[in-house]
């Protein structure tokens, strides 16, 4: 593995193997190989973050490297020097880089230019981190996802979303996506991925039927901010409430990506009652990302 740009250039294999290492990292905390010594890592973000950037810091420097942070829009390229100009010069400097931005490919091309190792930590189309650091909770909560159903509510075409099917396409689990027709999969991306283990649902009742796993994130994507009212008034049926919690399995647990919207994807009651998965996954964040790095570089 020589860079992490999406869920969808992962085998089965690597995924599993990433979950593994990430738990036994989890294990053992303080005592984590130094990988990174004398290595610094550059953080390149262009949107907002809270876990993504506390997790990579944290983490790179557990594993024994320097970490320097870089608002997009205070660099260069923010005023319009191409990614790949930026890759080469950054190649030269740094030993990683983690990048969230809007394009993916953006991304694919800093990893192609910079030679480096390149971290997707989101983008519009994909957040492997996120589904990774997941799959790794629903492991401890649930010993596995072999035979689960998941449920995903809401946006079923944004960036978790998409990692998700490209996860249950890969790892053989079922994935539901409960949304209305317009945030629905594109049907040229369910082309793409070619799966039997994902059903679209847009009856919200129907969708959480016998599922292990509720899951939610925002119903505005960073960048779609323009299209709030419209998104509210349309997902409105798919928010995370008692009712939907009961339609689902009896143990089904709850989960969220955050930032949470109490009142819109999910209720304050569910999100408090849940709180100690939901936290697990933000938790989780930290050592799925560590097994990430180890695999980059070893
Ligand atoms: N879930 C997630 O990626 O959170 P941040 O946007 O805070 O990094
Ligand atoms: N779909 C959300 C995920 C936030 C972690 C977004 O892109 O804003």
């Amino acid at each position: 593995m020589t860079n992490l740009l999406s869920i969808e250039q992962l085998s089965a294999k690597e995924i599993e193997k990433i979950v593994t290492l990430a738990s036994e990292l989890k294990k053992n905390r303080h005592a984590s190989p130094q990988v990174l010594a004398g290595q610094n890592w550059a953080l390149i973000f262009t949107k907002a973050s809270t876990r993504t950037r506390v997790s990579f810091e944290v983490g790179i420097r557990e594993l024994g490297g320097s970490v320097m942070f870089m608002s997009g829009a205070d660099m260069q390229l923010g005023r319009g020097e191409p990614v790949k100009d930026t890759a080469r010069v950054l190649g030269r400097m740094v030993d990683g880089a983690v990048i969230r931005t809007f394009a993916q490919t953006d991304v694919d091309e800093f990893a192609k230019y910079s030679g480096i190792p390149t971290i997707n930590a989101l983008t519009d189309e994909e957040h492997p981190c996120q589904i990774l650091a997941d799959l790794l909770t629903i492991k401890q909560r649930l010993g596995g996802w072999k035979g689960k159903r998941v449920c995903f509510l809401g946006d079923g075409d944004c960036n978790v979303a998409r990692s998700w099917i490209w996860a249950a396409a890969k790892l053989g689990f079922e994935l539901v996506i409960g949304a209305p027709k317009p945030f629905q999969p594109a049907a040229a991306f369910l082309k793409k991925v070619k799966t039997k283990h994902v059903r679209v649902e847009e009856n919200p009742l129907k969708a959480v039927a016998g599922c292990d796993v509720l899951y939610t994130d925002v119903w505005v994507s960073m960048g779609k901010e323009d299209e709030s009212a419209e998104r509210v008034k349309l997902l409105a049926n798919y928010q995370i409430d008692d009712a939907l919690v009961a339609a689902a399995k009896k143990k089904a647990i709850v989960m969220h990506c955050l930032p949470a919207y109490r009142g819109k994807e999910i209720t304050g009651e569910v999100m408090e009652d849940h709180a100690g998965v939901i936290f697990d996954q933000a938790e989780n964040r930290l050592h799925a990302q560590k097994a990430v790095m180890v695999k980059l570089v070893s």
